[in-house]
């Protein structure tokens, strides 16, 4: 009697502990779903950090990705687009008028940003 009392209690209480904090509890796995709308937001942030980055410095020539100083040179759908660095090498060395953005070539998360954005942009009819 006296021995399984002392058995009992502390077997209790242990119980009594691990049903507080939790412990039997199967460790969470996020939903599918919640993963997903994350990464999709992180695109759309990209997405608007290259935005914002055409609309200061672009767009005054190249408004809707196209080019008001030379219509047959439209950003949209420009060969110079076709991968990261030509891109990166046309902002180096850019031809024609087009001004030479020294800052934005330092930073190539800034210059990323704006060649996902820039590859989003469509060329409109007679642009
Ligand atoms: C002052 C006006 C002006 C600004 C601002 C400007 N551009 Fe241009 N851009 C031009 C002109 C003019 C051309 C055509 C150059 C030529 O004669 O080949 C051009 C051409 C381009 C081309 C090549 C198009 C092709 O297929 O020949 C790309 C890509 C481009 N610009 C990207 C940009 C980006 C990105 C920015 C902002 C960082 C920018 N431009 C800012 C005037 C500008």
């Amino acid at each position: 009697m006296f021995r399984t009392k002392w058995f009992i209690l502390p077997t209790l209480a242990l119980a009594l502990v691990c049903q507080t904090i939790n412990c039997w509890a199967k460790p969470q796995v996020a939903p599918k779903g919640a993963s997903q709308t994350k990464t999709k937001a992180k695109a759309e942030a990209t997405k608007n950090k290259g935005e914002l980055t055409f609309a200061s410095h672009c767009s005054s020539c190249h408004i809707n990705g196209g080019n008001v100083v030379n219509p047959q040179k439209p950003v949209a759908e420009s060969k110079y687009l076709s991968s990261f660095v030509t891109f990166k090498n046309y902002l180096k060395a850019p031809m024609g008028t087009m001004p030479h953005y020294e800052n934005l070539i330092k930073n190539d998360k800034v210059l990323k940003d704006l060649y996902h954005y820039v590859q989003t942009l469509k060329k409109s009819e007679g642009s």
